[in-house]
């Protein structure tokens, strides 16, 4: 089972292979945002790693990163816990000024994942 630890939450004990965005919020009980329900489109649930970054990557997250020229950070909406990580939750309800979180996100990655090594 890996250990998943949110910087300021504490460390947890996650379901082998479970959606990171789903991790984060329902293990580590943190307000994160995923506002397109969890579909590589909106970005709002980017997580910033401190440890155990993956390497590999779905191609869905790769494009949107590059569209949106973002770096240094990861979608978690796109990551399975695999292995033991840590990441710092910077994208986060509070303070957004949005009224929810957004959709809830399938237990499968979505769209279905086309994954490359990094
Ligand atoms: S990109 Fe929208 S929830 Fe991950």
């Amino acid at each position: 089972m890996p250990k998943l630890t949110v910087e300021g939450y504490g460390t947890f004990d996650v379901a082998d292979d479970k959606r990171l965005v789903l991790a984060i919020e329902q293990d580590a009980k943190v307000d994160i945002l995923h506002a397109c329900g969890g579909n590589a489109r909106c970005t709002t649930c980017r997580v910033e790693f401190i440890d155990g970054e993956p390497t590999k990557q779905t191609v869905a997250e790769q494009e949107r990163l590059a569209a949106r020229g973002l770096s240094g950070v990861r979608l978690s909406c796109q990551i399975l816990c695999d292995h033991d990580m840590s990441v710092r939750a910077i994208s986060r309800l509070e303070g957004s000024g949005r009224p929810d979180p957004g959709g809830a996100p399938q237990e499968s990655i979505t769209p279905p994942p086309q994954w490359i090594e990094g």
